[in-house]
């Protein structure tokens, strides 16, 4: 595996992500990104469907969070087996589908495809430029049903509205290779979304862009 593929789902561990909704969904989305989670959690809800795959899961905050307790497929993609592990522990009232893969690669899982798929705060993760890891969308689509949603959210890092120590803490993380956001603005996001989809929305709320688009 490429090393900034590497880097950007390292940094997830047993104890990161023991913190991450405190420190990510908590603290940095209100008072960094200015995009306070509610605002993700209502985009979820809005858009997910009973039969959902998460891809780049986390600590599956959302799925947990979002998701009501009827019967439904829930299936989560991720390369990381820790971040894998602590969404599945989470939501094992729902039995959900574990798929280890890299959204950047054609994608090696097979299996039944989805009425919706949710990338939330993955895209900066990924290494390249918008045009480049928006490939990830191309792989996704493969597994959407017709009619089928994609919907998400990502940090943009440049031309967005962030504060100094928000602009600090980003150029560390884009340093260490936990984002790589730098060049990536609101007008590739878009058409890298409209390459792959259509009807497609962005809104931006701080520097965290909303979006959702359609399978073609
Ligand atoms: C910032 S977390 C997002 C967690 C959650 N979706 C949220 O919004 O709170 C990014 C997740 O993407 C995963 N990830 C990073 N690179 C990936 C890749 N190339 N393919 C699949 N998953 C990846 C990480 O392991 C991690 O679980």
């Amino acid at each position: 595996m490429n090393q900034s593929v590497e880097a950007g789902q390292a940094v997830y561990t047993k104890k990161t992500l023991f913190i991450y909704d405190l420190w990510v969904l908590g603290f940095s989305n209100s008072f960094l990104w200015k995009c306070p989670t509610k605002n993700l959690r209502n985009t979820f809800k809005k858009h997910s469907t009973v039969n959902h795959l998460d891809v780049g899961v986390g600590s599956g905050y959302y799925l947990d969070k979002c998701l009501s307790d009827i019967e439904r497929r829930v299936a989560l993609l991720d390369l990381n087996m820790n971040s894998l592990n602590a969404a599945a522990t989470r939501i094992n009232r729902f039995n959900p589908e574990i798929y280890c893969d890299n959204a950047l690669e054609p994608l090696n899982t097979r299996c039944e495809k989805f009425d919706s798929i949710s990338v939330n705060y993955l895209l900066h993760c990924l290494p390249g430029s918008l045009q480049e890891k928006g490939i990830m969308f191309k792989h996704l689509d493969k597994l959407l049903n017709d009619k089928g949603m994609l919907f998400g959210s990502t940090i943009l890092g440049k031309d967005s509205n962030y504060g100094y120590f928000a602009g600090k803490l980003m150029a560390i993380y884009n340093k260490k290779g936990i984002f790589d956001n730098a060049s990536d603005d609101l007008t590739s996001l878009e058409s890298s979304l409209n390459k792959y989809f259509q009807n497609v929305n962005i809104t931006v709320i701080g520097c965290v862009a909303i979006f959702n688009g359609q399978k073609i």
